[in-house]
């Protein structure tokens, strides 16, 4: 019997302007791995069914992306510690007792800020701003590297408010506040999760957020800075990070979910510097 390739894909919508097809097929190249990897437009109102689709025609495993991570999370049968306290998922298994759900991001941000761009969290002031899906699916892994503060501002206070109580613990009490009651604060990371520079607009932070050293991360990432890297850059940031190196580490710790295999990022870097 000729062995099947293995077939794993990307759900999304839009998602004609995904790389991840491009960074797994890099991974699986790199590492040996016999696979395939395509993008999947699921219609806004059809991601079950899509997702359904391809499990049935044979695929092992997918990514989710913008805007179904909530809804993989509730087609999961068995859920990991991070996909559970995200209430999202962007990493399917199918397997046979089911499809399991995982989420990446918060490690995938979390290994770009510690080994790509070489910034220790342990014992920082970490600034997060926004309180959506984005912001729960980072913040586990971030408490897990033990800051000596977490606050999360976001435009909606209460949600701000609802985040830090749900994930404040023993060893951590969170701060939920509005944007401009971080006036007169300083941090040493500060990681922009809203949705902020998809429509170019510019978050109302009052100055001198920044301290020494710090670091500023967007989650999004485009052609050049994002404006909130610019503002950032205008603050006094020391360092400046877009969510491109959150996307190709995410990718491995799926990769290495469904293959076994934890594939070196660094060639992936440099291909898309070039793309
Ligand atoms: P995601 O899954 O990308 O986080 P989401 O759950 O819709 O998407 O959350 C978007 C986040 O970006 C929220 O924190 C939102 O703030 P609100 O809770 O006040 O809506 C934030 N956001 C989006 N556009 C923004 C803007 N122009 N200025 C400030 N915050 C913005």
């Amino acid at each position: 019997m000729v062995p099947m390739t293995d077939r794993y894909a990307v759900f999304g919508n839009p998602i004609a302007h995904s790389k991840s097809p491009l960074i797994h097929a890099e991974f699986a190249h790199n590492t040996g791995q016999d696979m395939t990897y395509e993008r999947i437009l699921a219609p806004l109102d059809g991601f079950k069914a899509a997702v359904e689709a391809f499990r049935a025609a044979g695929g092992k495993g997918a990514n989710v992306t913008v805007p179904f991570k909530q809804e993989a999370f509730a087609l999961c049968d068995v859920l990991t510690a991070p996909a559970r306290a995200a209430g999202a998922v962007n990493t399917l298994s199918f397997g046979p007792d089911g499809i399991h759900g995982d989420n990446t991001d918060g490690v995938g941000l979390v290994a770009d800020i510690r080994d790509n761009h070489g910034f220790a969290l342990r014992g920082k002031r970490i600034l997060l701003l926004g309180a959506g899906g984005a912001a729960h699916g980072v913040i586990l892994p971030l408490l897990a590297e033990h800051p000596a503060s977490l606050t999360v501002a976001n435009r909606t206070v209460s949600k701000a408010r609802e985040l830090a109580r749900h994930y404040s613990g023993d060893g951590l009490q969170l701060t939920g506040c509005a944007f401009q009651d971080l006036a007169g604060q300083q941090f040493d990371a500060i990681i922009n999760a809203t949705a902020s520079s998809l429509s170019g607009e510019l978050l109302p932070l009052p100055d001198g957020l920044y301290a020494r050293d710090s670091l500023a991360y967007d989650m999004m990432y485009g052609k050049g800075l994002t404006p909130f890297l610019i503002a950032a850059q205008t603050q006094g940031a020391a360092m400046l990070a877009d969510g491109l190196g959150m996307l190709i580490e995410q990718a491995a710790a799926a990769f290495h979910i469904w293959r076994g295999v934890r594939p070196d990022t660094a060639p992936v870097f440099d291909l898309l510097r070039l793309t």
